[in-house]
């Protein structure tokens, strides 16, 4: 096959599975304008440059800082990742402490590591409680929502953060469109310093496009350094345009989150009719999550079902089945959604995820741990060895042990019973 990767993809394409999952756009010819390729540019003096803008760029991003409330909104052409990245360099410049959820993306963990900061961890419900008790926390670090959609209670964390004039730094991945739902769930609108929003993955925005909203003015000068420290030089100028578009499109198409919020609630009613549950609290209400295990089917299993059926999902784990959907799904593709849940063949419920063991002691640096040497060993042979790498179990999604943190025999059982078989230890 002389063109692997392009003729899979020609070839997924083929099957013409309904979307529901990232990117945003879900292909629909109505989300962005044909002919990106023609406009595949570089810098010029006619087409500004990310990084020194002063044309272009700069009135896109002060268009989006408009649109969202933000004081500064810089584009990345790098994902979410990159605005991750510079939200951490802003905040803690100098090193230091983060209170940090344990839920968080590898991307957030790879910085701190980078950039030598010592996480603080909570469980996400704890991060109040954890902040109280480091006097010295340089920043609070959140992802809301998570991947299951569900969201923190971010006006209490930020309240609590401006009382000890430390800023809030959310990921917002999941969540770049929430600055239009009913209600609004945006975390730069709920007291958020900074949020990082991985626009493409429910957005019409091609693969790679993010913002980075900034809401405290402290951190707004060097926003751009921030970004240029992690950043390619070669952003790509079809993938800021698509921001370009979406954000405009946004702030003359808001209107279509009602609707696809209905269609969000018609389907999770039918999967409740057949006894799947959703997951509880706050949550994103355009994501859909289904709680298959709870009708007897692992999430992965779901997901090869849902896909025989012509829809391919975002996500699945041992008990979920995780679908984006955005206002470029087709009432095609909610049909053949709602087909396929109504298909499923419910059993009796699975029993539940178990009790995650307690968090184990910290060894060494979370940099020491992912930049000094490690070998892979079985997990018998790892009990009291120090993690180079996260073990992430899902559910529930936190990982049980960080890089640098002990492996108790009581996380080796808890890996073991998730079919762990080694784990990257420190040598
Ligand atoms: C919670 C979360 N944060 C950050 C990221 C990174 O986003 P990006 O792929 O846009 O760099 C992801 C990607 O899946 C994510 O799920």
């Amino acid at each position: 096959m002389p063109t692997p990767l392009y003729t899979a993809l020609v070839e997924h394409k083929e099957r013409g599975r309904a979307s529901f999952h990232t990117p945003g756009h879900k292909n629909n010819p109505g989300a962005l304008p044909p002919d990106l390729l023609s406009l595949d540019f570089t810098e010029l003096p006619d087409t500004d440059s990310l990084f020194e803008a002063d044309g272009p760029i700069a009135r896109a991003e002060n268009l989006a800082a408009e649109l969202f409330g933000a004081k500064r909104t810089c584009i990345s052409a790098g994902g979410c990742t990159l605005c991750i990245q510079a939200m951490f360099r802003l905040a803690a410049p100098g090193g230091g402490k983060i209170v940090c959820s344990r839920v968080l993306h590898r991307s957030a963990v790879n910085t701190m590591a980078l950039l030598d900061l010592t996480p603080v961890w909570a469980m996400p419900e704890d991060v109040l409680s954890v902040l109280a008790k480091t006097p010295d926390a340089k920043a609070v670090y959140v992802t809301s929502p998570n991947y299951y959609g569900q969201l923190l209670d971010i006006p209490a964390i930020a309240e609590a953060c401006r009382a000890r004039d430390i800023p809030l730094l959310v990921d917002n991945a999941h969540g770049a469109h929430l600055m239009f739902t009913e209600p609004k769930l945006h975390p730069l609108a709920l007291g958020a310093s900074m949020t990082a929003c991985s626009a493409h993955k429910t957005l019409n925005v091609l693969t790679g496009g993010a913002w980075l909203h900034i809401a405290d003015s402290r951190y707004t000068a060097d926003a751009k350094e921030a970004m240029a420290l992690f950043a390619s030089t070669s952003p790509g100028y079809p993938v800021m345009a698509s921001l370009d578009l979406a954000r405009e499109w946004l702030r003359l198409h808001r209107r279509e989150f009602g609707p696809l919020q209905e269609k969000v609630s018609e389907i999770k009613a039918v999967a409740q009719n057949r006894g799947i549950s959703l997951p509880g609290g706050l949550t994103d209400p355009t994501r859909i999550t289904l709680n298959t295990a709870s009708a007897g089917i692992p999430g992965i299993e779901a997901a090869d079902l849902f896909r025989q059926a012509g829809v391919e999902p975002e996500f699945a784990d041992g008990a979920h089945v995780v679908f984006i959907a955005t206002p470029f799904n087709t009432d095609r593709d909610f049909l053949r959604l709602k087909d396929a849940i109504e298909r499923l063949p419910v059993r009796i419920p699975l029993p539940q995820a178990p009790e995650l063991p307690e968090l184990p002691p910290v060894k060494t640096s979370l940099r020491e741990a992912v930049f000094a040497p490690s070998e892979s060993v079985p997990l018998e042979q790892a009990a009291g060895r120090i993690a180079a790498q996260a073990a992430c179990p899902c559910p529930p999604g936190v990982p049980v042990v960080m890089p640098g943190e002990e492996i108790t025999k009581e996380i080796l059982r808890f890996l073991r019973g998730y079919g762990f078989f080694a784990i990257k230890v420190l040598k």
